[in-house]
């Protein structure tokens, strides 16, 4: 496909920014389902499950923050032009909106854990020590925060794909 030259392609983001996006895209394709899916089950039913989900959530904590450093310390390109000042705006949006909103998901993924009787049932292996979800919070906030984040994420995948129909710029060079 023949390419124009609205943006500069040859510039990519750094190795460690690359590698962090696509491992956390992995990790939230399984935490959200697997959030979701522990919901409807019983305490003793979801043991297993929710340690999974808190290590994996916790790795995607760490590859934030290192993310937060890369975004200020490593050399970044330049912000793709779409040829629309708004679409400009929201693509830009919506990236900061993901750093927002996965330091506020892994937050109040700790605060629940804590606060909701999880940490306690992890170390005595104790379903009991479980609250009920409406008794915890943070959890509704880490619940519509991921709910967020992945509507989010349906529309930075659509701008990928609506910027390589309309403009044919195939812009994931960027990211590989
Ligand atoms: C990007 C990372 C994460 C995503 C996308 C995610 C997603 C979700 C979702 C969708 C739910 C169901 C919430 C609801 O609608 O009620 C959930 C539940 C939960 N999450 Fe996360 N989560 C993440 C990280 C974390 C972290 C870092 C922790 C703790 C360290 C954590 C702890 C929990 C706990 C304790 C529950 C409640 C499980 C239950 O009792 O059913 N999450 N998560």
């Amino acid at each position: 496909m023949e390419e124009t030259t609205l943006n500069d392609l040859t510039q990519k983001y750094s190795k460690g920014a690359i590698a962090i996006h696509w491992l956390t895209t992995i990790l939230i394709l399984v935490l959200f389902p697997l959030g979701k899916y522990m919901e409807d089950l019983s305490p003793a039913d979801k043991m297993g499950l929710i340690r999974i989900h808190i290590i994996l959530g916790i790795i995607v904590f760490v590859l934030t923050i290192v993310r937060t450093y890369l975004f200020f310390k490593a050399p970044r390109p330049e912000d793709i032009k779409t040829g629309s000042k708004f679409n400009d705006k929201l693509a830009v949006w919506i990236h900061n909106a993901f750093y927002f909103l996965l330091f506020g998901i892994a937050l109040s993924g700790i605060g629940s854990m804590i606060l909701g009787g999880y940490g306690e049932a992890m170390q005595m292996g104790d379903p009991e020590s479980i609250l009920p979800h409406g008794d915890v919070p943070p959890l509704a906030a880490h619940g519509a925060m991921a709910t967020i984040m992945m509507l989010l994420l349906i529309l930075h995948v659509a701008g990928v794909i609506k910027h390589y129909l309309m403009k044919k710029e195939n812009t994931l060079r960027r990211m590989f």
